[in-house]
């Protein structure tokens, strides 16, 4: 009964009042409670962004002191956690185990989800702390490394690079151009309103499940190539065009053609009709980061060029569709030393205190908290007589 309004993949229908992140997509601006994004990329560390979109103001040396301690104090997991990486088959890619594991900690943490202002440092801490870890430690476990665990004196970025890179044959030495790289990406990666995983997360929580569920959903709805999962299949698009020689008029025809389901990944957003904000700063940082680190890879200037046509050709034109966040991500993740099929891991771990933030707003805000349940316009055959077995032909 009653009238429903049809709006498939909601392109036009708010689900929430929220005070997190707001986005114009006709003018290219992105602030995470108030701020530009631009000037906290510049600025900021992953930390204190994440401790802002979490508490809604930025730190004092003093919180941001006592965030750190938190971050390092929870930064391992149960022993008994890791016996499960072992029985992952060993090419399993990484989000399946990661979305696995982070449902697991519930059953050894399950004190650790709570709704109540003075716990959230704690809990969030808890969660941005060993998600990162169990990120690591399945990168070691995929290349049969032995477990590096992390250390006290290491800063959250740093820890997690030394974590993924240092071996007992070969000391990692974290690199602060790569460190300062990293907390750029994960503070442009760590919200962006009601996208799929984040609304799939409040969607999830709000049948009354726990966090780590919610965000183990989140990290599923994370992994779709049309989602987060993009900056690892640009990348195989990269690499797929210099196999060609370069073709790229033969990727351009088959993003363009209706008949063909392929699309140029990276390219395109719900929201956004002109420029990523996030992908112009990636871009400048990508050149920037690859020449710190001394590497020339030829997919920098594939991207490069294959932008250079789509954004002079017609069908992009007219369709608004410009480079996202993904478009150069995982050229810089590459040059990082990140294997490709960690890329959305990456983007996961950026995404952490997003997906915590807006669960907790949901949450708190009693009045408004029902249970997601969209409606649907139903189109299938009108009520009929039954046929018994026997009788049908
Ligand atoms: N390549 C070729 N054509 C495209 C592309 C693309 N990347 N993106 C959209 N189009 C076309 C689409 O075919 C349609 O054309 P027509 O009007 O002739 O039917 C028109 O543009 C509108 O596209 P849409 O599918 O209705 O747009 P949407 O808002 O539903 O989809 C999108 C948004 C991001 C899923 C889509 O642009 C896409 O598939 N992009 C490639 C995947 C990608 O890069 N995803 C990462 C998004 S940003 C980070 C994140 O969300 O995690």
């Amino acid at each position: 009964t009653g009238y429903i309004t049809l709006d498939s993949g909601y392109m036009n229908t708010g689900s929430c009042n929220s005070q997190i992140t707001f986005l114009d997509g006709e003018k290219g601006i992105l602030n995470y409670r108030g701020y530009e994004i631009e000037t906290l990329a510049e600025n900021c560390s992953f930390v204190e962004v994440a401790y802002l979109l979490l508490i809604g103001e930025l730190p004092t040396q003093k919180q941001l002191n006592d965030f750190r301690e938190l971050l390092s104090r929870y930064a391992l997991i149960h022993e008994d956690m890791i016996h499960f990486f072992d029985h992952f088959p060993p090419n399993a890619p990484p989000m399946a185990i990661l979305s696995n594991m982070v449902n697991t900690l519930q059953n050894y943490y399950p004190e650790m989800t709570s709704e109540s202002e003075e716990e959230l440092p704690e809990i969030a801490a808890r969660i941005l702390s060993k998600i990162r870890t169990i990120a690591a430690f399945s990168y070691k476990k995929s290349v049969g490394h032995p477990l590096v665990y992390p250390r006290y004196d290491l800063s959250y970025c740093g820890n997690f690079l030394n974590m993924m890179f240092d071996k007992p044959v070969k000391p990692y030495v974290v690199h602060p151009e790569v460190v300062a790289t990293l907390n750029k990406l994960l503070i442009l990666h760590a919200d962006h309103e009601q996208n799929c995983s984040t609304s799939t997360v409040r969607l999830v929580g709000s049948a009354g499940v726990n966090l780590y569920t919610s965000i183990s959903a989140g990290i599923s709805a994370l992994w779709g190539p049309l989602h987060g999962g993009a900056n690892q299949a640009v990348v195989e698009m990269l690499m797929a065009i210099h196999r060609d020689n370069n073709d790229f008029e033969k990727y351009i025809k088959k993003a363009k053609d209706p008949n063909d389901p392929f699309r140029l990944t990276g390219f395109g957003h719900r929201v956004y009709k002109t420029f990523d904000p996030r992908a112009t700063i990636i871009k400048r940082a990508c050149a920037k980061t690859l020449k710190a680190l001394n590497v020339d890879d030829p997919l920098l200037d594939i991207a490069m060029e294959l932008e250079d046509i789509a954004r002079n050709d017609d069908y992009f034109i007219s369709r608004n569709l410009y480079p996202n966040v993904d478009f150069y991500s995982g050229i810089i993740y590459r040059a990082m030393g990140i294997p490709t099929n960690m890329f959305t891991v990456m983007f996961a771990m950026g995404r952490l205190p997003g997906w915590i933030s807006h669960w907790r707003e949901m949450m708190l805000d009693t009045k408004n908290l029902r249970i997601g349940r969209p409606r649907q316009v139903y189109d299938g055959p009108k009520q009929r007589d039954f046929i018994p077995l026997h009788e049908r032909v």
